[in-house]
């Protein structure tokens, strides 16, 4: 029992450092980006800045530069599109945190971008990072052909059939109780596209096969609904402090979410179910699964 925790902890210390090994490529990144100084329009770009700067968990630019290394490429060649991926995710948030939307006022610990610059720049901010994505990742050191799957994937994943569709059908189907396969379609879209959208993007970038992109989409697309679900539980069980935005916000919005309808105990069995058939989508498809294992693990019981 030792003997295993111990081995335990020692594996759990090599993830969290390749972990790390990725955030601190990521944030050296973003940090570069939007410096330009001197413009007319200064505080749009601080805007930008505030909210990708913040601090998020960067969870999906890290699985992106681990599906890249699994399929055989160097963390570093996914760096861009990892990028990408964050920054259109900011952009989501700070979208989905406006008055019109879900109206919260609280994002990765600090004011919501229109708390803190007023609502047409929040909007503006997350449209210019909306097609600064594009730009980063358009800009990969990749081959032209590699780029333009790429884009392509991103295209499909950031548009109607993919965020802005599952966007629509969350806010649309406020005060109204959805039925489960509703649901599962706006899950989907709403977040697993965009977890689906990194682990593909990861596997291109590292020169993998169709078969590893598709077995990818099956991993991610497992761990995207786990990931909402648990989303969803922590509204309702944890902290403003502890996840760096306000509780019960889907409580107050009349959401239709997977803990309101079954329950906690129902949804950590389904996070349960969903993590096993992520794992089992990679296993064996790769140079090395390790790390995308644990991550589906971690991700399973991550308390913010
Ligand atoms: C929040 O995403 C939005 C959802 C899809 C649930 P994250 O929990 O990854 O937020 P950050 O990036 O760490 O702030
Ligand atoms: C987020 O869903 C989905 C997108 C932003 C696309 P939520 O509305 O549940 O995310 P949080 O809880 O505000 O982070
Ligand atoms: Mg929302
Ligand atoms: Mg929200
Ligand atoms: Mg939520």
């Amino acid at each position: 029992m030792t003997m295993t925790m111990t081995m335990m902890s020692s594996e759990n210390i090599d993830r969290l450092t390749e972990m790390d090994e990725c955030r601190e490529l990521i944030e050296e990144r973003l940090h570069e980006m939007f410096t330009e100084a001197g413009s007319n329009y200064a505080t749009l770009v601080e805007a930008m800045r505030y909210s990708l700067l913040a601090g998020g968990k960067r969870t999906r630019a890290i699985m992106c530069m681990k599906f890249c290394q699994a399929a055989g490429g160097r963390i570093t060649d996914a760096l861009e599109a990892a990028c990408a991926v964050e920054i259109l995710h900011t952009y989501t948030l700070i979208h989905d945190d406006l008055p019109s939307m879900d109206g919260d006022d609280m994002r990765r610990g600090i004011p919501s971008n229109h708390v803190e610059f007023g609502e047409f720049t929040a909007i503006l901010a997350g449209d210019a990072l909306q097609a600064a994505a594009f730009e980063t990742l358009a800009g990969s050191h990749l081959p032209d052909d590699a780029i333009v799957e790429m884009v392509k994937i991103f295209a499909q994943t950031a548009g109607a059939h993919g965020i802005c569709g599952g966007q629509y059908l969350d806010l649309s189907g406020e005060g109204w109780q959805l039925t489960i396969d509703e649901m599962l379609e706006l899950y989907s879209m709403k977040t697993a596209a965009l977890i689906s959208a990194a682990a593909r993007l990861g596997v291109i970038a590292g020169g993998g096969t169709r078969e590893q992109v598709d077995a990818a989409h099956e991993y991610a697309c497992a761990i995207g609904l786990a990931f909402q679900i648990r989303d969803d539980v922590l509204d309702t069980i944890s902290t403003a402090e502890e996840l760096g935005k306000p509780i019960g916000s889907d409580t107050l919005n009349e959401k239709s979410t997977f803990a309101s309808l079954l329950g906690v105990e129902a949804c950590e069995k389904m996070i349960r179910k969903e993590t096993v058939k992520a794992i089992n989508a990679i296993d064996g498809k790769f140079h090395s699964t390790e790390f995308l294992t644990w991550l589906a693990e971690i991700l399973a019981e991550r308390r913010n």
